[in-house]
């Protein structure tokens, strides 16, 4: 597969699951305890003692998730406090085989993808909270994260990407990413590249081996795109609440509406969606997690068929608003469309008036995909259109309501 292969691909997944799982689940206040805490950071050694997932169900995870239109999943191989999911086959003892849970979670992980039609993918840290060497010897430390990595690539069948976090710890420390990604290419030929680049630097393209540009929890736009020229994918990853690992007394949730016009946002402007959960430390994950994956599914009937191969257009519908194209039909995602105040109010549904520009051909019929109810419209002059946009009726609210356009 070349760049330009490798990139569409990824960009076909349209939406991962991120998880983050570690020691620090086990502490439960978010993956920088270790750092931010010198009271958990003195209890690592017990955590590290104790590390017991046994209620760890990948295939259960990742078949929500694919319920809810994910394609592929990225997994927490080792995070800043140094400790590895995957058996380091002698590199270190800081990891899983050496906790009384004893079993790879890396291998469980990549067996339940394959079971699940799902992508593995795998974040792997740069940085080291616990490892001298990053501070003493650099070299040394770099030799490490580089062998570490390739038993990542050599160990666990076709990787879908590598995902990389930590540059930011130093960036004016040269972290060899020439050897590290060569090392990833020779192994793992199709596999993506990505180096977060943190809040501070969103959307950069940090390297020429970059296969995607990420944009830390959201702030996306829409990106330019040189005719002829190769992109790199891009990605949004988001945390549902303000931490990646599990924080018990983090209940600040995002609300659904807010996930939802997220990834539909993402897909307008071609970045793909990556929604983080943290497990506990007992492997479950929270019933708000299940929650959101099981409201997604519900809004994802409506496109199911098309959101991944259809294409963007330049068609400008207004505010958020955007229409896709696929197999000569067009789709308008529309945003805040009007709700019922009440049971008794359903007899006069409002209606918002979308007008398209650009459009390459006239309508010829309009109707939403969540009910078939028809839109009235009008074909105007010079490629415009006009759509109503009647509002939901009593009984929804998909929150991104998407329209199916039947042209002349
Ligand atoms: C930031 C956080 C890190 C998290 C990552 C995920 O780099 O520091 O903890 O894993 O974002 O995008």
């Amino acid at each position: 597969m070349d760049k330009k292969e490798r990139i569409e691909r990824f960009e076909k997944l349209r939406m991962g699951l991120f998880m983050h799982f570690g020691l620090y689940s086990m502490a439960g206040e978010g993956e920088w305890a270790f750092f931010n805490n010198p009271k958990v950071a003195e209890k690592y050694g017990e955590l590290f003692e104790n590390f017991n997932p046994e209620k760890l169900d990948f295939e259960d995870i990742l078949s929500q998730a694919k319920a809810a239109g994910m394609k592929y999943a990225v997994l927490t191989t080792r995070h800043h406090d140094g400790f590895s999911l995957y058996d380091t086959r002698g590199l270190s003892e800081y990891d899983v085989m050496h906790t009384p849970y004893g079993k790879d979670i890396i291998k469980l992980f990549t067996d339940a993808c394959r079971k699940c039609g799902m992508m593995p993918f795998f974040y792997h840290t740069m940085h080291d909270w616990q490892n001298p060497l990053l501070n003493e010897d650099f070299d040394a430390y770099l030799k490490y994260l580089r062998a570490s990595v390739e038993v990542l690539c050599t160990n666990y069948g076709d990787v879908g990407g590598f995902w990389f976090d930590g540059c930011w710890s130093n960036s004016e420390a040269d972290w060899q990413l020439d050897a590290l990604y060569s090392m990833i290419r020779k192994h793992q030929p199709d596999a993506m590249i990505i180096n977060n680049t943190g809040l501070a630097y969103r959307g950069i393209i940090s390297h020429p081996y970059i296969d995607a540009v990420t944009y830390e929890q959201g702030h996306i736009e829409k990106r330019k795109k040189i005719p002829g020229v190769q992109m790199p994918a891009a990605e949004a990853c988001e945390t549902l609440n303000n931490h990646w690992g599990f924080a018990r007394l983090d209940i600040n949730y995002r609300a659904p509406k807010s996930i939802i016009e997220a990834l539909a946002s993402s897909r307008g402007f071609e970045i793909n969606y990556l929604m983080n959960i943290g497990p506990r430390g007992d492997g479950t994950i929270s019933p708000y997690d299940r929650g959101i994956l099981d409201l997604i599914s519900i809004w994802m009937e409506q496109v199911r068929d098309i959101f991944y191969d259809a294409e963007t257009t330049d068609i400008d519908a207004g505010s958020r608003n955007f229409v896709l194209e696929a197999k000569g039909k067009y789709y308008l995602f529309v945003f805040d469309n009007t709700s019922p105040e009440s049971e008794h109010d359903t007899a006069n549904p409002v209606s918002e008036k979308i007008i398209l520009r650009g459009m390459p051909r006239r309508i010829k019929t309009v109707k939403w995909r969540d009910n078939g109810c028809e839109l009235a419209f009008s074909n105007n002059e010079n490629g415009e259109a006009l759509i109503e946009a009647t509002g939901f009726e009593y009984g929804r609210n998909l929150i991104v309501r998407v329209a199916e356009i039947e042209c002349e």
